[in-house]
């Protein structure tokens, strides 16, 4: 099996597509270069948590006595600007928040997996400059989750060696959770052109994100040779080929097999860090 993981794994190079593609969005010209105003900033915000897809869990060691963050998987499985994400339950984070810290998430533009294609354009950005970049804290509350199988799906896109470790693998407890954001604090890149401050919840979570340009296909760390994406699309089609010979199925139906015949069951979580009541 570990050769049609490998297989499986390979095959999925095409899944980096990401979010679905958007057209260009006449709004950010309309809107100009720069923007001060809090709804745009919310806008701004949703977009971001919605293109990204790691971030940064925060909570507070309190052996230590020291904030410790470190990166987690996560997708905007509903756009809805709150992340949906695998908790896993050796993991230092989940230790601390079962031991009563709070917990928050930062994301930035980049916070996406090599070779993701995700529009790294926004209004009162400075190209090439993290620091002009926006970037966000979420402050919220871990929910029980029970994702549908097309959120599963959506993850996996995004995330595609996660399957390993989706709730009912024999290696990791894992269970499915939401964040429930409370609070938002927001840098949107430099104070002379874009938001900096906290975004009201209600307005981040009803706020609309910025539709996406399409990316164009570019392998990691080539320089704009295009005869890359279509190697990488013949590979791609060769390992089909390759993986239904061996198989009978196509590394598609294989990973959609996958995911079905991983039933998550918070219910039997060792680990569980909330409230059963609270699941959604
Ligand atoms: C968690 O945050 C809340 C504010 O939302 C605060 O009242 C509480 O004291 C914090 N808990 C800890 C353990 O720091």
């Amino acid at each position: 099996m570990k050769f049609a993981t490998a297989l499986l794994l390979l095959a999925n190079t095409r899944y980096i597509a990401g979010l679905p593609a958007g057209c260009y969005d006449q709004n950010i010209e309309e809107i100009g270069h720069g923007y001060h105003d809090v709804e745009t900033a919310a806008r701004v915000a949703r977009t971001l948590v919605s293109r990204e897809s790691l971030a940064n869990l925060n909570t507070y060691d309190t052996n230590t006595g020291y904030p410790v963050g470190f990166v987690e998987y996560y997708a905007d499985c509903q756009q809805d600007g709150e992340p949906v994400m695998l908790m896993i339950g050796i993991s230092s984070s989940n230790k601390n928040i079962a031991a009563g810290s709070n917990a928050s998430l930062t994301i930035r533009v980049g916070d996406h997996q090599p070779g993701d294609r995700v529009d790294p354009h926004y209004i009162g950005k400075v190209p090439h400059s993290v620091a002009g970049s926006p970037r966000l804290n979420l402050k919220g509350q871990f929910i029980n989750y029970k994702p549908t199988h097309s959120e599963k799906e959506y993850f996996v896109s995004r995330h595609h060696e996660a399957i390993s470790w989706f709730p009912g693998n024999p290696i990791h407890d894992s269970y499915w959770v939401k964040f429930k954001v409370e609070s938002i604090y927001f840098v949107g890149g430099f104070g002379d052109r874009a938001y900096i401050g906290e975004i009201p919840a209600e307005m981040y979570l009803t706020a609309k994100p910025f539709p996406s340009r399409k990316i164009p296909r570019r392998s990691i760390g080539s320089h704009g040779n295009d005869n890359h994406g279509s190697i990488a699309d013949s590979i791609s089609s060769i390992v089909d080929r390759l993986h239904i010979a061996l198989f009978g199925t196509s590394p598609d139906e294989y990973l959609s097999e996958s995911i079905d015949q991983k039933h998550d069951d918070p219910q039997t979580s060792e680990h569980m860090i909330v409230d059963q009541t609270n699941e959604v």
